[in-house]
């Protein structure tokens, strides 16, 4: 017999399945769900709030089990209107902090402390940051964290706003070599970093000699470019994972209290930063 009473399904919204950051995420959702006899069915919704309703609203006419919720277009107003009344259990993590139910978090404050620290340490007094035209809480901190650093070292920091995708990092060097005497890069995810790559490739300029270049997420593409991407890693298969379980945890015991796991994130340093000459 192949229906089962329950759907032993999981809906999954990401803002940006071309991004490997969410493509690793889903890997360690997957691999939890599979343990336990769950099916994901993944969503990438583009920042698009209409299109995430009307995902939502779906799943849950299909009587999906619980859903994990990455990207910020579904506010607590979606979750109170849908969620709450049909009892549909859920997870946020990343992008989206309403920060009503269970969640998943890595330290993005500390985690752009650790970006600015490294530049700082380098010798670097001048930083770009490539930050997002679209700011969420969890981009919010990441970016406090770096700045404050900055600050108290006393560091100049310029910054340039561009959508967070590989072209958005293409298109934004061209602000990025009107500024005159920065040394380095901060870019707030690694994707836009892979687009900097290019930009800066085709203005003949080098990393780390011309510009060193940090990113943030510690995708598996770092590895594969060269120069080798320094990056702040979030243990993201590892934050899919633990998330697809709070979520499981949740969806058979609906009364265990809110529960909220920390996720630790690090320097890993590789070869587009250098001391500077
Ligand atoms: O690359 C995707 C980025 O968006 C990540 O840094 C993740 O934390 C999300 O906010």
């Amino acid at each position: 017999n192949l229906i089962m009473k329950s759907a032993q399904t999981i809906g999954v919204l990401v803002p940006n399945v071309g991004n490997p950051f969410f493509s690793e995420l889903i890997k360690g959702i997957q691999a939890i769900a599979r343990e336990n006899q769950f099916i994901p069915i993944i969503f990438s919704s583009n920042h698009d709030a209409e299109l995430e309703k009307y995902y939502i609203e779906k799943l849950v006419e299909r009587s999906v089990s619980g859903l994990i919720i990455a990207s910020s277009a579904s506010t607590s107003e979606v979750i109170d209107e849908i969620l709450k009344p049909n009892n549909i259990q859920y997870l946020l993590i990343d992008e989206n902090t309403v920060e009503t139910g269970d969640t998943v978090e890595t330290d993005d404050y500390y985690g752009g402390q650790l970006a600015a620290q490294h530049l700082i340490d380098l010798g670097h007094q001048k930083i770009a940051m490539m930050i997002s035209d679209d700011l969420t809480n969890n981009l919010r901190r990441r970016l406090e964290g770096f700045k404050d650093s900055c600050l108290k070292n006393k560091t100049e920091i310029f910054q340039i706003e561009a959508p967070m995708t590989k072209k958005g990092g293409y298109e934004a060097v061209a602000d990025l070599v009107n500024l005159s005497g920065v040394t380095a890069i901060f870019t707030i995810n690694d994707e836009m970093a892979v687009g900097v790559y290019r930009g800066l490739w085709e203005r003949n300029l080098k990393i780390p000699e011309d510009f060193s270049l940090i990113g943030y997420d510690g995708i598996e593409w770092g590895e594969y470019i060269s120069p080798k991407l320094t990056t702040i890693k979030q243990p993201i298969v590892e934050m899919g994972k633990k998330s697809a379980e709070v979520l499981l945890n949740r969806i058979n015991n609906p009364k265990v209290k809110k529960q909220t796991v920390n996720l630790p994130v690090e320097l890993v340093v590789r070869e587009s930063t250098q001391r500077i000459r």
